[in-house]
């Protein structure tokens, strides 16, 4: 049969693409099954959109600020419609890309709505429309979805309501703006938004921002935000939406606040749904696919990475996940590790981690050391980030010294985390970071300093 495949993969996004380029560069007989545009939401409306538009707003920031390091301009504006046109510009180029890689490494990516029909000796079928596809592997990474919560009015307030999607899209900034959810999607979106001039409010639930990231710096990270003209609203919980008003309760009073747009970002779920999952019996967990450490479900040949799974939900993990797939299928023994996956807010400034933090260090009783210094130590910070702060925290274990978590706050953290992270791999020791060779002048020597400084 021409339609047999030795992998078929539901869902083009950071884990299917990357399973399907390592796999067709292995030999195996791939086929893709893609809805929409190949790239997912990480490339189409996510990651690089957002970074994209960061970025323009950084340049705008700091052009306004060019003064604090001896130049000076005048009449700086921004046009917003043109940064949108290039948002969609590397977007488009990085889907033309990833195109590309799937033709090259001679992956077959069909267009369309698949549908898991049923799994036999022969294989596992797949339809697309009236086309028929056989596979002996199949491996779902259907992503995530915006999680929209049951809150009072805000179904009915039309489109001042945005999701990450709607703010991509957006033709005008606008003057003011309310986020439900200080996650990372909030934040980055705050930070976005607040460059450009808007009047920005953040409304969280919980008592404190980006939950999951070390809490000292994120506590830092806000009053630095706070003192760039963000609002937050700490322990906060909607009652109601309203048009362009929501409504609020803080401790027990409740208060009522109006913008131009209200933005959700209060979490993504699993796509479990609409594509047959059901027909062969795949098990799910809290809402995502159920799978060991290498991504195997309970049924024998199917495997999930990605968001689907509902538990990292970083498209850097999720690639990672479905080269654990590959690796598996074509001889190899690879297990997923979670204990250095990189976390990063792409907000200005950046906050960057990997490993554990002190309070899951403390919460799971590991006795620990830590040492931490402001980002100042470090020449180039100083000579490039004037008048800024921040903070880089090393954690180790108390007996042998190895690397267990590092949390950086300031520019450009995103850049420095990785070398964390092979240190967490690595299980590398103090004495043995000590010992590597850093380039000066570098930020990333705050890392070296922050070695020494225990
Ligand atoms: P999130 O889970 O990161 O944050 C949601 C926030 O909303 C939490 O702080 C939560 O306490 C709060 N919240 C929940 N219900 C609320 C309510 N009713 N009122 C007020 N606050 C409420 O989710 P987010 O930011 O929507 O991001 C979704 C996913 O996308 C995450 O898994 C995230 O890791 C991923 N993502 C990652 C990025 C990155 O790595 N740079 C960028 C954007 C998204």
């Amino acid at each position: 049969m021409e339609n047999k495949f030795d992998l078929a993969i539901l869902g083009g996004g950071p884990a299917g693409y990357v399973a399907a380029e390592r796999a067709g560069d292995r030999g195996l007989k791939v086929v893709l099954f893609e809805k929409s545009d190949i790239g997912g939401i990480c490339l189409n409306e996510g990651c690089i959109p957002t970074k994209t538009l960061l970025y323009s707003a950084k340049l705008y920031h700091n052009a306004l600020n060019a003064g604090r390091y001896g130049v000076s301009a005048e009449g700086i504006t921004f046009d917003f419609q043109k940064m949108m046109a290039r948002k969609n510009k590397v977007v488009k180029k990085l889907v033309l890309g990833v195109a590309a890689k799937m033709k090259q490494n001679n992956v077959l990516v069909v267009k369309g709505e698949a549908y898991i029909e049923n799994r036999t000796a022969n294989g596992i079928r797949i339809r697309v429309d009236e086309t028929e596809f056989l596979a002996v592997n199949l491996l779902i990474c259907t992503g995530s979805e915006t999680f929209v919560p049951k809150i009072p009015g805000l179904e009915a307030s039309g489109d001042i309501i945005l999701t990450s999607r709607e703010a991509l899209t957006l033709s005008e900034v606008p003057d003011s703006l309310i986020i439900i959810g200080g996650g990372v999607i909030g934040i980055e979106f705050a930070s976005l938004f607040n460059s450009l001039g808007s009047k920005v409010m953040v409304i969280e639930m919980l008592d404190e921002i980006l939950p999951g990231m070390d809490r000292e710096l994120t506590t830092m990270a806000r009053e630095i935000f706070s003192k760039k003209g963000i609002e937050f609203n700490l322990s906060s919980q909607i009652t109601r939406v309203n048009g362009n008003e929501a409504i609020f309760e803080k401790d027990g009073k409740s208060f009522s606040v109006k913008a131009d747009k209200i933005l959700v970002s209060v979490g993504r779920v699993p796509v479990t749904i609409g594509f047959g999952l059901e027909n062969i019996g795949v098990e799910l967990i809290r809402g995502g696919i159920k799978v060991n450490d290498r991504m195997r479900t309970n049924i024998p040949n199917v495997f999930a990475a990605g968001d689907v799974t509902g538990f990292s939900m970083l498209a850097h993990t999720a690639s990672r996940e479905g080269e654990v797939v590959v690796n598996n299928l074509t001889g190899g023994n690879d297990r997923m590790r979670y204990n250095a996956v990189p976390g990063v807010v792409y907000s200005n400034p950046e906050i960057s981690g990997t490993g554990l933090t002190e309070e899951a260090a403390r919460e799971k009783k590991i006795d620990y050391r830590v040492a931490k210094l402001p980002m100042t130590f470090a020449g180039r910070f100083i000579a490039e980030n004037e008048g800024e702060t921040g903070l880089c925290k090393v954690i180790v274990g108390a007996r042998n010294q190895e690397v267990l978590g590092v949390h950086i706050l300031g520019n450009p953290s995103s850049e420095l985390i990785y070398g964390a992270c092979m240190a967490i791999e690595a299980e590398m020791t103090l004495s043995e970071l000590r010992e590597i060779i850093f380039p000066h002048p570098t930020v990333s020597e705050i890392l070296r300093e922050t070695f020494f400084a225990f």
